[in-house]
């Protein structure tokens, strides 16, 4: 029996068809979709902090509606990749608690702290920049709910990143030190956008497994490399330096050479030494005990409604 439901399972995955939560799955196959789901949702929700940071500090108006709007969509990804974790069978509130006692990771990139408004613009362009090289295979990916909500994700993650382009594009018009504070803050995150791809190849222990599964749809490096590829004219046209004195373009492979991040550095910061990663956990941690009596009072809302349906 246990066969014939892996043979089923093998071919739908091979057929680029999706498995759907009432399909019977590997326990590998779910014990991994659970958890990189749950570190995506945990990066969406964790990362509404560092930008978030600036929304009472916007220069203008029309740039604070823009940042609004942008950490509150990340507020929504985090619900949508939450509610894909539990057609899986996790629970909410485990995951929760997973996070902010430090058992589950999120993207080391929301770690680094935001020093300046350029930030928030060099975050659309290359945080956001690399979740949609990261996010838009995973559109194909073979789990279904992860699929679907990951092509809505993507639809926003690219006004994300056009929103931060455009800022830049503005500072850069600017004076003379916004020109110098849109530089500085791409020095700062530059290499640590290039290690959210994670670890080298032959570094990342669950890859070929998840690419079997068709989970993960491109290793690391190869979206390392595409992302690099992207930003380049990018930056050119924006008129900034890439910190990269290795970085060339390279007529034989058609593709741009790139110097090595410091992987001492990520290994680092994902273990919990990062500069902000303590802050970023108790924030989280303070959010969700400020939220308690909201919880209590929506359980106890649907408890009573339930008993009058229930009577009725
Ligand atoms: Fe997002
Ligand atoms: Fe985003």
């Amino acid at each position: 029996m246990d066969e014939e439901l892996q043979r089923e399972f093998d071919r739908v995955v091979a057929a680029e068809q999706r498995i759907e939560p009432r399909d019977w799955m590997p326990e590998g196959y779910r014990r991994t979709l659970i958890r990189q789901i749950a570190q995506h949702a945990h990066s969406e929700i964790i990362g509404m902090q560092p930008e978030g940071n600036w929304i009472t500090r916007a220069p203008s108006l029309r740039r604070k509606a823009i940042l609004l709007a942008k950490v509150q969509d990340e507020a929504g990804h985090g619900l949508y990749l939450y509610a894909a974790t539990e057609t899986l069978g996790a629970d909410r509130e485990d995951l929760t608690q997973k996070l902010i006692n430090g058992r589950q990771k999120y993207s080391s990139i929301f770690n680094y702290p935001t020093l300046s408004f350029a930030d928030v613009g060099v975050i659309g362009w290359l945080v956001d920049g690399a979740a949609i090289c990261n996010q838009v295979p995973l559109c194909r990916t073979s789990y279904g709910p992860y699929a679907r909500a990951m092509i809505r994700v993507c639809k926003e993650e690219s006004f994300h990143q056009r929103q931060g382009y455009e800022l830049l594009m503005t500072m850069m018009r600017g004076t003379e030190a916004q020109r110098r504070q849109v530089q500085d803050a791409v020095d700062r995150w530059w290499w640590p956008s290039l290690m959210m791809f994670g670890p080298p190849d032959d570094a990342s222990s669950n890859t070929e497994q998840s690419m079997a599964w068709r989970i993960k749809r491109h290793t690391n490096d190869e979206l390392r490399q595409k992302f690099v590829d992207m930003s380049v004219p990018q930056a050119d046209k924006l008129g900034v330096t890439l910190p990269d004195p290795e970085l060339r373009w390279n007529a034989e492979r058609g593709h741009h050479d790139f110097g090595t991040p410091d992987w001492d550095e990520f290994w680092r910061v994902v273990k919990g030494d990062g500069p902000c990663n303590a802050q970023r956990v108790a924030h989280r941690r303070k959010s969700h005990d400020d939220g308690a009596w909201v919880r209590e009072a929506a359980t106890a809302h649907a408890a009573k409604r339930a008993a009058k349906e229930s009577a009725a």
